[in-house]
């Protein structure tokens, strides 16, 4: 089985879909988005500098809010915005922020995380922020749309133009522009430890090149993809922020390959998920690295272990070398992992390409799936 190559389609860069160009431009992406960020081995952001640095220290809590993909790149955001900034993160649906009378103060800061800055829940709740007198900060992709030119301030993203309606290259975009304003947010209020500031500083250095790693597992998911043609349910795994990852993975097959799909917190397998778990249910699971993460690795492979003995086929992406997971999975994705926070920016890559392939397979519009609009203006 080849991936497909379509030389006429220049528009697509010879890709045969909008989202496979854009998952393969995913390197790039990340290293715009952090482009100017880093300097002399610490992250400045000047949008947020010009909020003044009294404003920063003085948050004392996050919202986050988007819709859809974007809400789960704010949920990984808040892991390492907390890691980092000390400040307490809640990550919430935008529209269900909005209708809640939300406890807000000239404290708290809104982050709002939206690829098209277009999103009408996303912007009402914004300018319900704003109404109130907070910090609004937006992450979005698309230059001066509404959302930014509304907020306090812009950290755009710069992942270029994403055409599919199904968002990868914005979303991997969107974690690294949270993380970045995590490790300001730290460095700023001196809650940033040198060492974990040269620890993440490294990571970024080194993440483009092992997205691209994660890029080229393609061919490996598409095989698999191929023969999974006919499968009506999928269930992807994760801890951390691997559990927002799973998420994202299983919303992408919701989205273009039409069929049931579920993301879980591993932990929760006991508490209802692994009652869903039959012959032959496929589980995605991701594994973090047992160098760096040795007691979230011990757990992950013991849910590997639980669901494989009541029959799941499980898929497992790993880091290079991992071998403690061989004995249990039917597939293995390995790839170059390395950091707990930064490991599921590799690992929703292969997550990406099953989504996509799996809809190829099917026949069906990867770009246009149906019932789905690229951003939606209406609430
Ligand atoms: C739509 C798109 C999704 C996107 C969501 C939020 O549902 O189909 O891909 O994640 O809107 O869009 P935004 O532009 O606010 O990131």
């Amino acid at each position: 089985y080849e991936v497909q190559w379509d030389a006429g389609a220049a528009d697509k860069g010879g890709w045969s879909s909008f989202m496979a160009k854009e998952i393969s431009e995913q390197p790039d992406a990340i290293g715009n988005t952090l482009r100017g960020r880093l300097v002399d081995g610490h992250v400045d952001i000047p949008e947020l500098t010009e909020l003044g640095e009294p404003r920063l220290r003085e948050v004392d809590r996050i919202i986050i809010i988007a819709c859809g993909t974007a809400s789960y790149a704010g949920m990984i955001g808040a892991y390492a915005i907390e890691q980092w900034a000390r400040v307490p993160v809640q990550v919430e649906l935008s529209h269900e922020f909005r209708y809640r009378d939300p406890v807000l103060t000239d404290r708290t800061m809104v982050i709002s995380v939206s690829q098209s800055g277009e999103t009408m829940d996303t912007l009402m709740a914004v300018k319900y922020a704003i109404e109130r007198g907070v910090t609004t900060v937006s992450v979005c992709n698309t230059q001066s749309a509404t959302i930014p030119r509304e907020s306090d301030a812009a950290v755009y993203t710069h992942a270029g133009p994403e055409v599919a309606v199904a968002s990868t290259k914005a979303f991997v975009a969107q974690i690294t522009a949270l993380y970045l304003i995590g490790l300001h947010l730290g460095r700023v209020r001196g809650t940033l430890a040198a060492d974990a500031e040269a620890e993440a500083v490294r990571q970024f250095e080194t993440l483009p090149e092992k997205m691209a790693e994660a890029v080229a597992t393609h061919e490996q998911i598409a095989q698999l993809a191929h023969w999974m043609a006919d499968t009506r349910s999928v269930l992807f795994l994760g801890r951390h922020v691997g559990y927002p990852a799973a998420l994202e993975g299983a919303l992408k097959l919701k989205e273009i390959a039409y069929i049931h799909a579920e993301g879980f917190a591993a932990g929760e397998l006991k508490h209802g998920p692994i009652a869903l778990i039959d012959h032959g249910q496929p589980v995605f699971v991701l594994v973090p690295s047992p160098r760096t993460s040795p007691l979230m690795h011990a757990k992950v492979v013991s849910n590997i272990q639980e669901i494989r003995a009541r029959g799941a086929r499980v898929i497992a992406i790993v880091e290079k070398g991992d071998t403690a997971v061989l004995p249990y999975t039917d597939d293995v994705v390995r790839l170059p992992l390395s950091d707990a926070l930064f490991d599921p920016i590799l690992q929703v890559v292969p997550l990406q390409w099953f989504a996509l392939e799996l809809s190829t397979a099917k026949g069906l519009d990867v770009d246009q799936p149906r019932n789905l609009a690229k951003s939606v203006t209406v609430e």
